[in-house]
């Protein structure tokens, strides 16, 4: 496999050599070294990327359609090599990982019909003479920066609708997960997508930042990760005000009503909160259970939790895998350290797992029981396999406290009455609501948040706007 970036269509080195290496963070093996690039490469995959916008923008919508096509079953039909692979680089378990890769190719099949689908308009008019047309082109070259929780969906999401768009690419993938990119780049190449369209970059996440955001040619940047990360980028986007769409941090509240199919909310909150080890912005963080079902919630949360298997995500049966550093096991160990001081319940877990022959980077899966406002875990994203929970008692008292976060990405809630579903739904103030659901990423839906986690959204035909300007031609006929 390559371990050198695209850019320009070949495959480059850093020019000075250096180079960065990349570990499986459940066994500590070095898996690869990739170049370590800056400002210099950054500005050549911007050339690349400038000199390919003006044929790619007007290829035919439909042509552009095609190689995400067939980059989508390129991908699907190396699923496994490219699950192996995520899994090795990132620690989820293979299953997870074979669902992300399943995830990552939906976001390419979607865009690429969707790309045949950006109207414009024709505004009736106020004079005879007149015709008034909002006409929608692509923005121009895109900056793609990605994290390590998933790295190929989150390059897929932003990559298929700015290729459909006809917008060129320059993706910066996170330094822990840079394969996954590199892989994804490799079959760009292989199904004849053009030179300079797709480009990437690995290395100082600074220089590469700066230097993309400094430069003129680059019209739009894609971004997600921590909230921190996104106000620099946000002004450092300000000398060229780029259009951005910001995904960042969350905090999730998963609300259980007295009147809730248990059976339902266990399961979901179980994939909710547990998924990718934690290290997911819109898992679950605060669990708050009405008073009429606290118990039996948190006995059967309890039971199924103590079931999980911690453990290398290559074993088959193995639920939760490493945590991707050990700065993020020592955030959940405090995290936890502070709750229990605070008088929090520990009902499962609530500390590392140490296997044989494996890093220590395991954190075991957590139930803590009485969560107040003034705990960490309450306020700030654990990332990790930590479930806090707290009783209460009305509904209002539940929407105060869901929404008392900066943050606004997901939120859940569970209940059988449907004119709650609707009050809740509009009175949450995040931008995804999970009602009966703990699952609800897909690639037609918008998704994005509110408040400190960002804005813009990714998915379904509302991503077409991200990627598109629309120009305003008045006609005198
Ligand atoms: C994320 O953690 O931001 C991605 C989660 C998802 O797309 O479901």
């Amino acid at each position: 496999m390559e371990t050198r970036n695209l850019i320009g269509g070949t495959w480059i080195d850093a020019e000075d050599g250096s180079t960065i290496s990349v570990h499986n963070p459940a066994t500590d093996d070095e898996l690869a070294v990739v170049p370590e690039h800056g400002a210099a490469e950054t500005r050549q995959a911007i050339d690349a990327a400038w000199n390919a916008q003006a044929d790619w923008a007007a290829l035919p919508a439909a042509n552009r359609s095609v190689y995400l096509s067939r980059l989508g079953a390129s991908m699907r039909r190396d699923t496994e090599r490219l699950a192996t692979l995520m899994t090795m680089e990132q620690g989820k378990p293979l299953a997870e990982a074979r669902g992300e890769i399943a995830y990552a190719i939906s976001f390419l099949e979607w865009a690429a019909e969707e790309g045949k689908r950006v109207y414009g308009d024709i505004v009736p008019a106020s004079s005879a003479d007149k015709r008034i047309l909002a006409l929608r082109q692509p923005v121009g070259i895109a900056a793609i920066i990605t994290p390590w929780n998933f790295p190929a969906a989150m390059i897929t999401r932003k990559l298929g609708p700015a290729l459909a768009c006809g917008c060129t690419t320059v993706i910066k993938p996170a330094e822990a997960t840079p394969l996954s990119a590199i892989a994804i780049g490799e079959l760009a190449c292989e199904v004849g997508i053009p030179a300079g369209v797709v480009n990437i970059v690995t290395g100082d996440a600074a220089a590469i930042g700066e230097t993309l955001l400094d430069d003129d040619r680059v019209r739009k940047l894609s971004f997600t990760g921590s909230t921190n990360v996104g106000r620099l980028l946000m002004k450092q986007a300000s000398k060229n005000l780029l259009r951005l769409s910001l995904e960042l941090g969350g905090h999730a509240p998963f609300i259980v009503f007295d009147d809730a199919n248990l059976d339902l909310v266990v399961d979901a909150a179980v994939a909710c909160k547990f998924r990718n080890a934690g290290q997911t912005c819109i898992c679950a963080n605060r669990f708050y259970v009405q008073a009429g079902v606290y118990d039996e919630f948190n006995a059967r949360f309890a039971a199924v939790i103590s079931e999980l298997s911690v453990g290398n995500g290559l074993q088959e049966g193995v639920h939760i895998g490493p945590l991707i550093s050990d700065a993020a096991v020592s955030k959940v160990e405090e995290h936890v350290e502070d709750a229990t001081s605070l008088g929090a319940n520990v009902l499962a877990g609530a500390k590392r797992v140490r296997i044989d022959g494996l890093a220590d980077r395991f954190y075991a899966p957590t139930l803590l029981a009485g969560m107040t406002p003034d705990m960490k875990l309450c306020r700030e994203e654990t990332f990790g396999p930590v479930a806090p929970v707290a009783r209460f008692e009305t509904e209002a008292e539940v929407i105060k406290l869901a929404n008392a976060s900066e943050y606004g990405l997901a939120a859940y809630f569970f209940t059988r009455d449907g004119a709650r579903l609707w009050r809740v739904a509009e009175a949450l103030e995040y931008g995804i609501i999970g009602a009966n659901d703990g699952a609800p990423s897909t690639a037609q839906a918008p998704f994005g948040g509110v408040k400190h986690s960002g804005f813009g959204r990714e998915g379904g035909k509302y991503v077409m706007d991200e990627y598109t300007e629309l120009k305003y031609v008045s006609w005198r006929i």
